[in-house]
C-alpha cells in the first residue's frame, strides 16, 4: 500500500515535471532592466545591510518577501537622493506605487518550501542562493534540485518523508 501510494504521487509529480522544469529555465533568466537599479553588492556587500533587514518576513513565513517602498526610502530620503535611480526610487513613493520587481527564484508547483524552518536551524541564506552580497544583479546560481534539498536534510537530520516538500 505505502507503495502504491508512493508510485501514485510519482506519476502525479512527474505529470507536471515538464511544465516544473520549463518555468525553473526561465526563472533563472535575468535579462530585462530593473525598474530601479537596485544592487545586492552596494547593499548586501559594501554597506553590510543584514539580509534580514530587508527581506524580513523569512524569519516567520514561507515567503522571505520583498522590501516594501517605505522601507527603501527609510534611508533614502536623505542617502544618494540625489542621485538618477534614487530619484526613479522616490517616482513610486510619491505615486504611492509598488515597485514590480522580476522574480527570480522559485521551486515548481509541486514542491512545498517554507523559508522560516530553515532561518531557524540557522542555514545561511547563501546555502542556496549564493554568494548574494557580490551581485551587482540578482541571478540563481544554486542548483536547487531534489538531491540538493534532500542531501542536506539527511545530513541534518531532517525529515526526508515525501510528504513534506510534496503535500
Ligand atoms: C536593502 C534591501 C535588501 C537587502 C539588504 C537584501 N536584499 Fe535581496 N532583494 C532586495 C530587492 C529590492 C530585491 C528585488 C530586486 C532584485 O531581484 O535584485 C531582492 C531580491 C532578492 C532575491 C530574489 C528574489 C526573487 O524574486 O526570486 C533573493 C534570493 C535575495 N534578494 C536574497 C538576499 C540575500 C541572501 C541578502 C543578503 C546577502 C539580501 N537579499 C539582501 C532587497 C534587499
Ligand atoms: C539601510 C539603508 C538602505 C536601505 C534600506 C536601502 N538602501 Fe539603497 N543605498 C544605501 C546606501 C548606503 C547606498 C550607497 C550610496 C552611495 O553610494 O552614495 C545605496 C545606494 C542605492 C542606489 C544607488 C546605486 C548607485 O550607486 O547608483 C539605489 C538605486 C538604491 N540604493 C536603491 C534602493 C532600493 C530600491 C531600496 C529598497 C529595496 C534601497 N536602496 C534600500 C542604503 C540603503
Ligand atoms: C534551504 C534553502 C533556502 C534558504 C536557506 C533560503 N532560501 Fe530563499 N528561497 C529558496 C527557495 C527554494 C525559493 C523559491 C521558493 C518558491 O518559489 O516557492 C526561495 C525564494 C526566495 C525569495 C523570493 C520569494 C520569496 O520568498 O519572497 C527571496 C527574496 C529569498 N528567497 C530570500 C532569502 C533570504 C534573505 C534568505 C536568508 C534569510 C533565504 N532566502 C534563505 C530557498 C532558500
Ligand atoms: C543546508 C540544509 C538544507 C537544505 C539545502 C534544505 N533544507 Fe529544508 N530543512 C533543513 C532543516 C535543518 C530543517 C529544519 C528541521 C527541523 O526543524 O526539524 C528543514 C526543514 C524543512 C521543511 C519543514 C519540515 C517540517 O517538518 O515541516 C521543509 C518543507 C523543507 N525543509 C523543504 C526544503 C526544500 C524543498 C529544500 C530544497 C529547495 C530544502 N528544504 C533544502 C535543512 C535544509
Ligand atoms: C527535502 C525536500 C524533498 C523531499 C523530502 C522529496 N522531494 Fe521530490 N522534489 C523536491 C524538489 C525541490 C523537486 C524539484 C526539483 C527537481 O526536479 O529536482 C522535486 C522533484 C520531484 C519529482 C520530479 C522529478 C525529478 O526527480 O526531478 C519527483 C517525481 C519527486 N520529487 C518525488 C519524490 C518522492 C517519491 C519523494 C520521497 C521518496 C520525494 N520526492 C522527496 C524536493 C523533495
Amino acid at each position: 500500500m505505502r507503495f502504491l501510494r508512493i508510485a501514485g504521487i510519482t506519476a502525479a509529480l512527474l505529470a507536471v515535471v515538464a511544465l516544473g522544469l520549463f518555468t525553473m529555465a526561465s526563472g533563472r533568466q535575468a535579462t530585462s532592466e530593473l525598474p530601479v537599479a537596485y544592487n545586492h553588492r552596494v547593499h548586501a556587500g559594501e554597506n553590510k545591510i543584514p539580509c534580514l533587514y530587508c527581506h524580513v518576513n523569512a524569519r516567520r513565513s514561507s515567503t522571505a518577501g520583498i522590501p516594501s517602498v517605505e522601507r527603501c526610502m527609510g534611508c533614502h530620503k536623505i542617502t544618494a537622493a540625489n542621485k538618477p535611480e534614487v530619484k526613479k526610487l522616490k517616482g513610486y513613493w510619491d505615486r504611492k506605487e509598488s515597485i514590480p520587481w522580476p522574480k527570480v527564484t522559485w521551486m515548481p508547483d509541486f514542491v512545498f518550501f517554507e523559508h522560516w524552518p530553515h532561518v531557524r536551524a540557522e542555514i545561511k541564506c547563501q546555502t542556496c542562493h549564493g554568494p548574494v552580497e557580490t551581485m551587482d544583479r540578482m541571478r540563481q546560481v544554486r542548483d536547487l534540485s531534489m538531491k540538493f534539498c534532500v542531501n542536506c536534510h539527511r545530513r541534518k537530520k531532517a525529515s526526508i518523508d515525501c510528504a513534506v516538500c510534496h503535500r
